[in-house]
């Protein structure tokens, strides 16, 4: 391989920017490729959009020759290899839906040459890279996968707004549909990355990626659930949580709170059951997990509906102020935010709804309204209710627990914190004593 190989990076957000920053660094020409007009633009005035890359370092990568293409002009042709880390959503019934990964193909498919590596990295169900992604790279082409280019799947572990997860020393996945594709990927990403894991074909390398995600989605909805129990019978499962965790080996803390979000876990579920079905399998453990996630936010509504009964008030015409929307703390991704459903079911209860999020100034919720973060000095003198949501490290939270009347803790952000018996009620504990 070239010692300063060109690379190709296709969809330049949360996956693909670092990626293509940590191959600049390493020495490569990168050509950066979007299909968003206004992710191309940004990224070209140095403006990035994501928390754990600075404007800095983006400039710094423009500067030492990071190419930042519209995707339909990028010269894929002259990249030895092209990395495709575009979105994979799901539909509305919530099926997977890969249109942004065949039409990432589609991009690639007119400047597919003999000897190019070809690696999907967006997080998928098993079969995706050897069934329809390949098809669409190889129609008409002449040009097969494992004969004329190298075709691979290598999964990314990055976790926003933690830059560990994106750090050199955590290991990487790749598995190729030959074992020299395999080889030739990996030591592609031994640039960016210490370790290398080689498995024996793309759908091991998916399903390890899925493994991971379900992993979370699962613990989550284990905790939640336990969280709801205690509720019932008197116990804070915060501190029953804490306890087990002191177990120094065979127990993972998990914390419950108002739902998941993000671009991973209330998704890539989806991906392993739709697959699953397609084998006549239904996988319990996955939808059930997928399901008491989902009911969490309207939990969350119960509650602040049962904080206002105990003051004699109800939830419609109330003023409510919820404390952070992104999907967890000390981010600006609100994508898939559980805040979504928590600000429209209130709504849809009667509540006057109004938010603060230091790291996110405008939020739709699950109904579509749009609304603009309120001053937290404003939320708190003016609201009847505050729900937190997700506990910001920017948030004042002395400030909060002096001021506020009645509080809804979603995540346990009041522990340690003075608080007046009947101020606090927390999911997976109720009342405050
Ligand atoms: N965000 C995470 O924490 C994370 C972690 C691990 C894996 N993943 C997976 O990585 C993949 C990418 O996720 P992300 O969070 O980086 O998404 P993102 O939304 O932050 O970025 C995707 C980028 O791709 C661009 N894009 C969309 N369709 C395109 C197309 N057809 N051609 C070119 N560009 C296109 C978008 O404009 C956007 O800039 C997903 O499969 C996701 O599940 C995400």
């Amino acid at each position: 391989m070239n010692q300063h190989p060109t690379v190709a990076v296709i969809g330049l957000g949360y996956v693909g920017l670092p990626l293509a920053i940590a191959f600049v660094e390493s020495g490569c020409r990168v050509i950066g490729a979007d299909a968003s007009p206004t992710r191309v633009t940004e990224l070209r005035a140095a403006a990035s959009p994501i928390d754990d890359i600075t404007d800095e370092r983006l400039a710094a990568a423009l500067a030492a020759g990071l190419e930042v293409h519209p995707s339909a002009d990028a010269p894929l042709g002259e990249a030895e290899a092209v990395f495709v880390c575009v979105p994979t959503p799901i539909t509305d019934s919530k099926d997977p839906d890969l249109r942004p990964v065949l039409s990432a193909a589609e991009t690639i498919r007119p400047a597919l040459r003999a000897g190019q590596l070809i690696v999907l990295q967006s997080t998928t169900f098993p079969g995706t890279t050897t069934g329809p992604f390949r098809e669409v790279l190889e129609r008409e082409t002449g040009l097969l996968a494992g004969r004329d280019f190298d075709l691979a799947f290598a999964p990314e572990r990055v976790n926003p707004g933690d830059p560990a997860s994106a750090a050199k020393d955590v290991p990487r996945l790749v598995g190729g549909t030959t074992p020299e594709a395999t080889a030739r990927a990996a030591t592609l990403l031994g640039r960016v990355n210490d370790r290398v894991v080689q498995l024996s074909s793309p759908d091991a390398a998916e399903m390890a990626k899925l493994l991971e995600n379900v992993f979370r989605n699962i613990n989550i909805a284990f905790v939640n659930q336990l969280a709801l129990l205690c509720e019932r019978m008197g116990l804070d499962a915060w501190e029953i949580i804490d306890a087990a965790a002191t177990k120094p080996f065979g127990f993972m803390k998990f914390t419950p709170g108002p739902g998941v979000g993000g671009h991973c876990i209330p998704i890539d579920p989806y991906y392993l059951a739709w697959r699953a079905r397609q084998f006549d399998f239904t996988d319990r453990f996955v939808e059930l997990a997928g399901d008491i996630n989902l009911q969490m936010p309207r939990h969350v509504v119960d509650l602040v509906t049962e904080a206002l009964n105990a003051r004699g008030r109800a939830l419609r015409g109330a003023k409510v102020g919820v404390l952070g929307v992104a999907f967890k703390p000390n981010v600006q991704d609100a994508r898939t935010s559980p805040a979504a459903d928590v600000l429209a079911g209130l709504a849809a209860r009667g509540g006057e709804v109004r938010f603060h999020d230091p790291h996110v100034p405008t939020f739709r919720d699950a109904d579509g309204v749009a609304r603009e973060s309120v001053a937290l000095d404003t939320l708190l003198a003016e609201s009847d209710v505050i729900v937190v949501v997700t506990a910001h490290a920017a948030i004042d939270w002395a400030a909060v627990y002096a001021e506020a009347d009645l509080v809804v803790d979603t995540v346990n952000s009041a522990r340690g914190r003075a608080v007046r018996p009947g101020q606090v009620i927390r999911l997976g504990a109720g009342w405050s004593r």
